[in-house]
């Protein structure tokens, strides 16, 4: 009784907050088997840079790359998902990471976008996410398809900012109301922000200062608009 009472106060001094920090100091301090979802976009590898010079910490090499994977496994509950987009281009290395902290790869989602990111071999239309177990987990009553639109989010925020829409479906899915989705690469905090509209908590961590800063001031405005929604009945913005 003890052990519970210490580990859900230890969980709720994250909850509902985004974190500015490295996600493997910040999910270490954090209880083991506390996360009802883990849904996250971390770097991709491929030292990206977008046409106004915005780039990413971490995209260059991979050092966080397994100890992050075995922190995030670690902190989801027992028979639980996590969602977890990814670079086509190393592969290799986000699986090794996976497999090694305990994910078992129990699907492939495509994100597929009306709009190409780049035109080289091929017209590149399409991002993509593994979803991956800890454990047994029980099945969804009606699954979503491993084929999902994603609009274009203006990427306003963050260069790879993630649209709420395509992210509010899978939390539905994979998580009841008033569970606990942690994004420890959050960014704009697009994770944050879909896990709120849908009625769940979120932890989100961040370490780039610019980007931290818009996360919150960007969920200042979605609990400002999820108390307004409450009152009105309104459904999930496209933008927030
Ligand atoms: C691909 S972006 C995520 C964008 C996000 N999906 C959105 O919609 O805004 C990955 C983010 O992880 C952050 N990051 C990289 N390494 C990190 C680390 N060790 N801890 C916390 N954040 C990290 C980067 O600064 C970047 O903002």
């Amino acid at each position: 009784m003890a052990t519970t009472s210490v580990t859900t106060a230890q969980q709720s001094s994250f909850t509902n907050r985004i974190i500015h920090g490295d996600c493997i100091e910040v999910m270490r301090q954090m209880p083991a088997n506390s996360i009802d979802f883990v849904l996250t976009d971390p770097p991709y590898l491929v030292n990206y840079r977008d046409r106004t010079g915005r780039s990413i910490h971490n995209d260059v090499n991979s050092d966080w790359l397994k100890p992050a994977m075995t922190e995030a496994y670690r902190v989801l509950k027992q028979d639980r998902v996590a969602i977890m987009f990814y670079g086509w281009t190393k592969v290799d290395e986000f699986f090794a990471a996976w497999k090694d902290a305990g994910f078992q790869p129990v699907g492939h989602i495509v994100f597929r976008k009306a709009y190409s990111s780049k035109s080289r071999f091929l017209s590149y239309r399409h991002e993509q996410a593994y979803l991956l177990a800890k454990g047994r987990p029980p099945l969804p009553r009606q699954p979503v398809a491993d084929v999902i639109d994603m609009p274009y989010s203006g990427n306003k925020l963050h260069p790879t900012q993630k649209p709420v829409a395509a992210l509010a479906q899978l939390i539905r899915s994979f998580t009841l109301s008033g569970d606990t989705i942690l994004d420890p690469f959050a960014g704009s905090a697009s994770s944050c922000a879909s896990a709120l509209l849908t009625g769940r908590r979120y932890i989100g961590i961040e370490m780039d200062g610019t980007y931290y800063d818009a996360a919150v001031k960007r969920m200042q405005r979605v609990h400002q608009r999820v108390a307004v929604k409450q009152l009105s009945g309104a459904g999930i913005p496209t933008q927030v």
